[in-house]
């Protein structure tokens, strides 16, 4: 399991795996649309080579896979906008690259979905991830998907609210998740290339409530704390209008966020990275 074909590089997450990867030797082969927002760090490593392809075109990518023992894709749409849907995306391009996989005869593929994804299909995003989750089942390769909860890149906005005096959280505040950081998340994905499991739930160290991460925001910002609750049946109306008054481009990632953040996100909690000192990383950055 010596060459890995990672997409996903340019985000958040990808990155992350990206550094992994070539730290612990692996020859790795990347597929992006720019060069210029892979880690600067890395360009030139002659463990890395990056390939120019547009995953939603198939003619881009054929061969990319040739000689590739396993697959990563992290590929999806976070806050792209491209004016493509997730089932362009999150389902049809990672079902490109798993054509292509299966072509060339790769021996693992695995794809980073999210937690629970599979029950909440109603949900136009999970709707597409799934569908390519049941695609990769049922392909003949070894596989493994990783549901992890919220990334600290998205709890970077709660920082962002706290900084600016005054932060929105859905209902109560007493849901609760725990978010994992990039750096950690990727260890777990690199490892499970060599273990047998096909699905790992996955989240950070700390379960907290969103009153306890506002809270938290708050005391790294140094603002006093000012929360307002927004009471759920309003969201549920504003979710009602945005469905019925926009297109899925548009309300398909306020559905998303406006639901995990009114459920407990809760996995088995993994890493060492602390939401602390994340957000006092955002105040020094
Ligand atoms: N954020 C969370 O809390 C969370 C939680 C659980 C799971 N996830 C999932 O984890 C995955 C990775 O998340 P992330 O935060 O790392 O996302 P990200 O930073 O937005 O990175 C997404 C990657 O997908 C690529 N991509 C998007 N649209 C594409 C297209 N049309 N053609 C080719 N490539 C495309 C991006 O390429 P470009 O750089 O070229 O745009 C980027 O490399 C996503 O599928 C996300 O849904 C996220």
């Amino acid at each position: 399991m010596n060459k890995v074909l990672l997409a996903g590089s340019t985000g958040y997450l990808g990155g992350f795996i990206l550094k992994e990867l070539v730290n612990r030797g692996f020859d790795v082969k990347t597929i992006v649309r720019s060069v210029n927002k892979l880690p600067p760090s890395l360009i030139g490593n002659n463990k890395l080579e990056i390939v120019h392809g547009e995953l939603t075109d198939p003619k881009s990518i054929e061969n990319c896979c040739r000689n590739i023992d396993v697959v990563i894709s992290t590929v999806g749409i976070t806050k792209q906008k491209d004016g493509l849907t997730y089932m362009d995306v999150d389902y049809q391009a990672n079902l490109n690259l798993l054509d292509e996989a299966k072509r060339n005869g790769v021996k693992k593929f695995m794809y980073v979905s999210v937690l629970d994804g599979d029950k909440l299909t109603h949900l136009k995003i999970c709707e597409a991830k799934e569908r390519f989750v049941f695609a990769l089942k049922n392909s003949g390769l070894d596989y493994c998907v990783i549901r992890p909860s919220g990334y600290f890149s998205d709890m970077g906005e709660f920082y962002e609210m706290a900084q600016k005096g005054r932060v929105y959280l859905f209902g109560d505040g007493n849901y609760k998740m725990n978010p994992i950081h990039g750096e950690d998340l990727a260890i777990i994905c690199v490892d499970a290339m060599q273990t047998k499991d096909k699905e790992i739930p996955v989240g950070g160290p700390q379960t907290l409530t969103y009153n306890q991460i506002a809270e938290m925001a708050f005391a790294v910002s140094g603002r006093p704390p000012k929360i307002t609750h927004i009471p759920l049946f309003i969201t549920k109306a504003v979710l009602l209008l945005l469905r019925t008054f926009t297109s899925v481009k548009f309300y398909g990632p306020i559905e998303f966020f406006m639901t995990v953040l009114t459920m407990d996100l809760v996995a088995d909690e993994r890493g060492t990275c602390t939401l602390k000192a994340y957000f006092e990383e955002l105040k020094t950055a």
